[in-house]
């Protein structure tokens, strides 16, 4: 009886020991899914479009290099990712990339990044977008 509760005692702080070991280790986890890359969908569920201003969209959110953005529109549209003078002017500078598939993932780079609809009017009426990333959050590693 009295070998039986000892053990029993024993086996208290064993317990204790091993689900501090699995908090730590789900806060190590937590801590690497946090520096994960952050996959955004473009407009939410407006996409890359017209019906809202594509540069309202990014208010409030804290972009870091390496994040994703998905960008989702009607085969009208297209994703061109330009400089500047290119964002600025709503013109296609040369040495940009133009995307036309409809559903087009872009990662995004420390820094600048700029979007426009290659069509003037459209980009002018509002498909554009400039985000600048910070770096990284860093990571456990
Ligand atoms: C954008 O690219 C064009 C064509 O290469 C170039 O003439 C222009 O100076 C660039 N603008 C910026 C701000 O880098
Ligand atoms: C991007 O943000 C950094 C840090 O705040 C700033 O130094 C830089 O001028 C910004 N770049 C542009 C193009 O706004």
């Amino acid at each position: 009886m009295r070998k039986a509760i000892r053990r029993s005692l024993m086996v208290v702080p064993a317990a204790i020991l091993l689900s501090l070991m699995l908090l730590q280790f789900e806060g190590v986890h937590s801590r690497i899914i946090d520096s994960k890359p952050t996959t955004y969908m473009v407009g939410d569920d407006s996409g890359w479009d017209l019906v809202i201003d594509m540069q309202s969209w990014t208010r409030g959110k804290n972009f870091h290099a390496g994040d994703i953005l998905v960008f989702k529109y009607d085969e009208q549209f297209n994703v061109a990712v330009v400089n500047q003078t290119g964002y600025d002017s709503c013109t296609v500078n040369d040495g940009a990339k133009v995307y036309d598939s409809g559903n087009t993932e872009i990662q995004l780079a420390f820094g600048a990044n700029y979007f426009i609809d290659s069509a003037a009017d459209v980009c002018a009426a509002g498909m554009k977008m400039f985000i600048n990333a910070t770096a990284p959050p860093p990571s456990i590693y």
